[in-house]
């Protein structure tokens, strides 16, 4: 085997054969959650780098729940990730469980610990959600729209939003027919009710995520194979599985799964090209 043509992407250390399940946008995968996260890192950081070079800034929300912690610990420690800009990084929080700062429930409080406390980024530049207050979803409505208005039209939007996935199909706190899926103007809401894991939430909605330049959905774990199949295979709706609202308009989408999530099952296109990038058109939303 000779050298891969130049202009041909180089898949870095490429994994064993993994089927990837046929998702929308395109689909990441890796043998471990560690090699999934160099890849999650590698992308994350190359879009840091290019919104900077492009705009002097780089809008980047995060998500909470036990999944990225770790991700986030390699991306603070190891020194490949020195690279990231964080001095230009304005730092957003795609939902919030309505607990103080303190609570071990509350996301930001993981977050602040192991990024804010351990980067150079400029304080004015890491957005909590004041989620016990009141009017928490507008403020931090008011919040986006004051910082991305500082760009050009168009360009005015989050360039990465990272998202997990529940076992239910959730994401960011966008629960399973709950009134805040149907939200199509406001960025930020309220997401409350039965089918809610408690305590209640403010979440970024659809019309903000899907406006985002690239959105990660990170899912590791056997627990959560049985959903992948069901959100590649099956015919539920974003009111029944929530995650099958993300449709970036003009943007990227990308998910990263272990080799767990991907569950164990014969490869849905023979033709997929293991381990590496599959695009796919994304289905009718
Ligand atoms: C949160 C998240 C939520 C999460 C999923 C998956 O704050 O909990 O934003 O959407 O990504 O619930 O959570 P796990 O990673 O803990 O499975």
């Amino acid at each position: 085997m000779g050298e891969p043509p130049p202009d041909e992407p180089i898949d870095l250390a490429p994994d064993s054969e993994i089927p990837a399940p046929a998702l929308p946008g395109t689909v990441m995968t890796a043998d471990t959650a560690e090699r999934l996260h160099e890849r999650l890192a590698a992308d994350l950081i190359a879009q840091a780098l290019n919104c900077v070079h492009q705009f002097g800034d780089y809008h980047l929300a995060l998500s909470g729940g036990g999944t990225p912690m770790p991700f986030y610990e390699r991306l603070m420690t190891d020194p490949n990730y020195r690279l990231m800009p964080w001095r230009r990084t304005h730092l957003w929080i795609v939902d919030e469980r309505r607990v103080p700062f303190e609570d071990e429930k509350n996301n930001y409080r993981h977050i602040h610990e192991i990024i804010v406390d351990h980067s150079d980024i400029p304080a004015a530049q890491v957005h909590p959600i004041l989620a016990m207050e009141e009017d928490a979803p507008a403020r931090y409505e008011r919040a986006l729209r004051e910082s991305l208005g500082w760009r050009e039209r168009g360009q005015d939007r989050l360039d990465f939003v990272l998202l997990g996935m529940g076992d239910n199909g959730h994401t960011a706190s966008l629960f399973p027919q709950t009134t805040v899926l149907d939200e199509r103007v406001r960025w930020v809401s309220t997401c409350e009710g039965p089918t809610v894991t408690p305590p209640p939430r403010v979440t970024m909605t659809y019309p903000l995520i899907n406006a985002a330049r690239f959105v990660g959905v990170l899912v590791t774990g056997a627990n959560k194979a049985a959903m992948i199949e069901r959100v590649a295979t099956g015919k539920d709706d974003y009111h029944a599985l929530p995650i099958k609202g993300i449709h970036p308009a003009a943007g990227e989408l990308r998910w990263y799964l272990d080799r767990a999530a991907c569950g164990d099952r014969t490869p849905v296109d023979p033709g997929a090209h293991p381990g590496g990038p599959r695009t796919k058109a994304p289905p009718a939303a």
